[in-house]
């Protein structure tokens, strides 16, 4: 009995992993292999930051953390074109179908860094597997490129065609646009992010820690902004939210479309319960 549970469960699992789950892999290079963990999880949105540094690209925490054998390419962009054109065994088989978001969080001067940082995304953009807007057409591709953190807002909107996108600011998408006469759009940001704490507030917080979710106006608050978010076909994420499970049913039930999380299998787990 105990054995047929388990290879029912094994079963399960092996099945799930072919179909993409809502979860975003938050500091994904801090798994204990990157990438792959997320894959093998069904989690295809994933989050690096980056450094410029002498010149290189190193993914890290703080600058005091770079390693300089881990690079952005050896990390990220390397792997990720073996798994598309299959040189590299993945339990899902990243393509336009099922196409990895790559969060890249700008650690450093946004300016400075922006050119290098599309460079390094040249042997995916020369292959064409990056999503990519052009002459008003956005075609998806294999990896969704989008920054956060420093990313500089104007060097995205200006470019043509743009394949780097901007992680637009969840909390004032109605209030504040991207440039005057400018909307936010899929177009510019395929996500738009909010840090939960800035949402849930000092007294949601410590609610939230005795209870596990939120209070009601909250929940109108994040079901308004994920709403907001929908009609402009921008796609939605809460940042820095803790770890509790009943934190995360609740935004997977308000339709928040990213999960971010530490936790993969925890939050994997939960997903497939409450989906
Ligand atoms: C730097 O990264 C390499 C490759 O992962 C690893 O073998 C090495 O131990 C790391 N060095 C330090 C100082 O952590
Ligand atoms: C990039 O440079 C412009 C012009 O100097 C400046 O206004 C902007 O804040 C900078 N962006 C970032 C993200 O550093």
């Amino acid at each position: 009995m105990r054995l047929n549970l388990t290879l029912a469960v094994l079963s399960f699992a092996a099945l799930a992993a072919t179909a993409p789950l809502p979860i975003h892999s938050h500091n994904d290079y801090t798994r204990n292999v990157p990438l792959m963990d997320a894959l093998d999880n069904s989690v295809t949105s994933i989050e690096a930051d980056l450094w410029l540094k002498d010149g290189q690209l190193y993914v890290a925490h703080t600058e005091g953390d770079i390693n300089k054998s881990i690079t952005f390419t050896s990390l990220y962009v390397q792997p990720i074109l073996d798994i598309i054109e299959g040189r590299k065994a993945s339990p899902i088989k990243l393509s336009v179908e099922n196409p990895l978001q790559l969060l890249i969080d700008f650690k450093s001067d946004g300016n400075a860094s922006y050119g290098p940082i599309l460079a390094a995304l040249e042997p995916l953009r020369s292959a064409g597997h990056l999503t990519t807007f052009k002459d008003g057409v956005l075609k998806q591709g294999a990896v969704t490129a989008i920054g956060s953190g420093n990313t500089p807002l104007a060097k995205v909107l200006a470019a043509s065609p743009r394949d780097l996108f901007f992680d637009a600011p969840l909390a004032t998408l109605t209030s504040t646009p991207p440039a005057p006469g400018v909307d936010w759009s899929k177009e510019l940001s395929p996500l738009a992010s909010v840090d939960f704490g800035s949402v849930n507030g000092v007294l949601g917080t410590i609610y939230t820690g005795i209870f596990g979710t939120v209070t009601s106006d909250v929940h109108d608050k994040i079901v308004k902004q994920i709403q907001e978010a929908h009609a402009k076909g921008v796609k939605t994420r809460y940042w820095d939210a803790p770890n509790k499970e009943k934190l995360y049913i609740e935004l997977l039930h308000d339709g928040s479309d990213w999960l971010n999380t530490d936790h993969l299998t925890t939050v994997r787990n939960i997903v497939l319960a409450n989906s």
